[in-house]
């Protein structure tokens, strides 16, 4: 059948093959990036607002380089946001689906063409993503969300009530009454800016708190917006303190919803504040959010020993295991460990690791000197720990910027805090079973952790495959079979995690923007 609404197909990833005209751009572009240190204000109505307080965002990689001084918005200024927010949507709301949608289309042909290297770029020297992670995160994933979230909403918009004699009925797909607050993560550009975007293609206004780690590839993706045409108070973007801004945001009786990728501690706080303050609202709040994760890898003996390797090396160590879908647990069976443990020794030997600006890295620094005390300290206490041995890597190095080597440590107990507590970091925790202990091993996963976010399960024999799949329906909202638990693509694998891991409303899917609408249903009799 036609559709009558435009069809999104996945964005290519370039491969930056040496020679390659992307390869040069990229190059121009972080040479004249790394070189420069912008100014990043808020944006309040399409105003710049440049507050009197200021921090400097350095790349983590080499943390002496400033990027940019990232200005604060003051309360003044978060009021005067949310008050743009609230003016900009009177008329915003009364564009129809395809205004909207022509304005997010734009801004998708303008990063998969001119903005694409900046932007990248952007994302590399600011949150030491390698070109590749660039690639499929500033690029390919940002593109996507732009572009199928306006199949999503058109398909949306189709789905219609029937009607009867004499009546017609009809669904009207209202955006929220007020502002959504978008509180956004320093480890995906698209995470950013989808949290952002969503809503406002469903004729919402957005108060947009980015992380500061992230704020020079956010503010250019706000820059993007502006030059696709994005009207003025549609997305406000405020950078600052997150209690401070939190607290405006939270109180105010226009507070529509939240938008939230982060910890699962910062979004415990938002929610019980939204529960304290639920009284003053206009109307309920929507609360969607993506928090922690403590990702798994289960083997099944009959498993593909190289796969597993390959799945775990990449789905633990691919941008520094940074991740909120990083393999991070592994469940290996003794049969299966010795060749696993040498493939997988082997190839983290051969990691290459620094300047993210050097195109053969396969991993850059992490995010910031509070993420490095944080790895380094389970790393240490690992050392320390009879219980677990680390296997290899384990070096942290903060001289020039925040490297910690990739990190492979077995563990002897289940049950151990590394196996429980999401480390957000290069370090993998392995625990090996007995094989005839599979049975017990999925209650094991299932039941470890707090969480639910990603999993993975590695198996030749369908009948492991199938049991795995129903005893772990629950223990994540992504479950991947033969592969590893990291890189869900729009429009292929909704994305999201129930349980501690948030509240599973799939970015990259219709069901993320339902959040976003008030649908008013209408019924019309015939006179
Ligand atoms: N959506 C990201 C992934 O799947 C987090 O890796």
């Amino acid at each position: 059948m036609n559709k009558t609404y435009p069809v999104a197909a996945n964005e290519p990833v370039l491969n930056y093959a040496p020679g390659s005209p992307e390869r040069e751009s990229l190059r121009n572009e972080l040479a004249a990036q790394k070189n420069v240190c912008r100014e990043i204000p808020a944006v309040v109505n399409g105003e710049r607002v440049f507050g009197a307080t200021a921090t400097a965002v350095r790349a983590p990689h080499e943390h002496d380089r400033v990027l940019a001084n990232l200005y604060h918005a003051d309360q003044k200024t978060v009021q005067a946001a949310v008050d743009g927010a609230l003016a900009a949507q009177r008329e915003w709301s009364s564009w129809s689906l395809q205004e909207r949608s022509a304005v997010f289309l734009k801004a998708a042909d303008l990063l998969a063409g001119p903005w694409r290297a900046r932007l990248n770029a952007a994302t590399m020297l600011g949150q030491s993503k390698t070109a590749y992670q660039a690639e499929i995160d500033s690029a390919c994933e940002l593109i996507d969300f732009l572009r199928f979230n306006v199949q999503f909403a058109h398909e949306i918009a189709q789905m219609q009530p029937q009607n009867s004699a004499g009546v017609r009925n009809r669904s009207e797909y209202r955006p929220l009454e007020g502002f959504v607050y978008a509180v956004t993560p320093f480890n995906f550009t698209a995470i950013g800016g989808n949290l952002a975007i969503a809503p406002a293609l469903m004729g919402n206004s957005v108060l947009w708190k980015p992380a500061a780690t992230a704020a020079l590839s956010n503010y250019m993706f706000m820059e993007l917006l502006e030059a696709a045409g994005l009207p003025k108070g549609v997305i406000n973007f405020v950078p600052g303190d997150a209690i401070e801004i939190s607290n405006i945001a939270l109180s105010h009786p226009e507070l529509a919803g939240v938008h939230f990728t982060g910890s699962t501690a910062v979004f415990d706080t938002m929610w019980s504040e939204v529960g304290r303050n639920v009284a003053r609202y206009r109307s309920y709040p929507r609360l969607v959010g993506e928090t922690g994760g403590k990702d798994f890898v289960l083997a099944h003996p009959s498993a593909d020993a190289e796969a597993l390797a390959v799945g775990l090396l990449r789905g633990a160590f691919e941008y520094q295991g940074q991740k909120c879908s990083a393999a991070s647990r592994a469940y290996i069976p003794a049969s299966l460990w010795p060749v696993v443990k040498a493939r997988l020794v082997a190839m983290v030997d051969t990691i290459k690791m620094g300047d993210v600006c050097d195109f053969s890295n396969f991993m850059g620094a992490v995010i910031d000197r509070r993420a490095f005390d944080r790895i380094r300290g389970y790393i240490y206490r690992a050392r320390e720990d009879a219980n677990a041995d680390v296997l290899v890597g384990g070096k942290c190095e903060d001289r020039t910027g925040y490297f910690i080597e990739p990190t492979v440590i077995e563990v002897k107990d289940p049950r151990h805090a590394l196996m429980q507590n999401e480390i957000f970091g290069p370090v993998l925790s392995v625990y090996v079973y007995q094989d005839a202990e599979w049975d017990e091993v999925l209650k094991l996963v299932d039941g470890t952790s707090p969480y639910a976010l990603t999993g993975a399960v590695f198996a030749t024999e369908r009948a492991a495959i199938l049991q795995a799949q129903q005893a772990l329906r629950f223990a994540a909202g992504n479950f991947y079979i033969n592969d590893k638990p990291t890189g869900a693509v729009v429009g292929q694998q909704p994305f999201g995690g129930a349980r501690r891991s948030g509240t599973n409303d799939k970015a990259g899917s219709a069901l993320n923007l339902l959040r976003w609408v008030s649908p008013r249903t209408v019924k019309e009799t015939s006179a």
